[in-house]
């Protein structure tokens, strides 16, 4: 599984640089918060030389929705990915520059008919908005699940980017289902690795180091026995 960053936010993408993600999504809101212009925001991000980048495009005619995607491509291309929303629009618009060999992120997907028509039309990337469809009373897990059966069924080679997920529980049916890609927001990360039980153990370790050991090193000297 692949893990992203869904953020424009260079701070917070660099708070995680001990995380190994391979790259960073975002869309008009998440560019929105930033509150600089775009461009200048895009070099920055590409000077951080993840090797993905999913940027939404913000049109929403099929004609400007190319043209969008094609300019982003331009900032670097082969680390920028347009994300398009699956609408009429956004799928045409998809299909149009799937045929001249781009890869395409296939955004604002909620079912698995929507998903299937992205795939179609030859986007590379999909991304369900788990947590939001769990809002809907229906799962979101499910559906990304049923989204991967349904394009192994079909020979379509695009993969689920499972986008708007907000739980260690939604993580875990992701696992389970073999998703090959998740974007979460930075905290999220903090949680995937933390445990207190881990805290515990490793507390428990250095305490018991420090019964023998003079200094917390590898390379200690052992205390010495009249000082016990
Ligand atoms: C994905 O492409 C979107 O940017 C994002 O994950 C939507 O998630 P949200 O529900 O946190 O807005």
């Amino acid at each position: 599984m692949d893990f992203y960053l869904d953020s424009a936010n260079l701070d917070e993408i660099c708070s995680v640089s001990w995380f190994p993600i391979r790259g960073v999504t975002t869309n008009p809101t998440i560019v929105a918060k930033e509150n600089r212009p775009f461009l200048s925001l895009m070099e920055e991000l590409i000077d951080l030389k993840l090797p993905q980048i999913h940027a939404q495009v913000l049109a929403d005619t099929t004609e400007e929705m190319v043209e969008e995607a094609k300019m982003l491509i331009r900032l670097s291309p082969g680390t920028i990915i347009p994300k398009i929303p699956v609408t009429p629009a956004g799928i045409h618009a998809i299909w149009r520059l799937a045929q001249d060999g781009y890869k395409i992120t296939a955004t604002g997907v909620f079912t698995v008919g929507q998903g299937l028509a992205a795939a179609k039309s030859g986007a590379q990337y999909i991304a369900p908005y788990i947590n939001r469809i769990d809002q809907t009373g229906q799962s979101g897990v499910s559906m990304a699940c049923e989204l991967k059966a349904a394009l192994e069924t079909y020979n379509l080679p695009a993969t689920i980017l499972a986008a708007s997920v907000k739980t260690l529980y939604q993580l875990k049916g992701l696992i389970e289902g073999g998703i090959q890609g998740i974007t979460v927001q930075a905290d999220f990360l903090n949680q995937v690795v933390y445990h207190p039980l881990t805290e515990q153990a490793v507390e428990g370790f250095t305490q018991d180091w420090l019964k023998t050991f003079a200094l917390r090193t590898l390379d200690a000297p052992v205390k010495s026995r009249g000082k016990e």
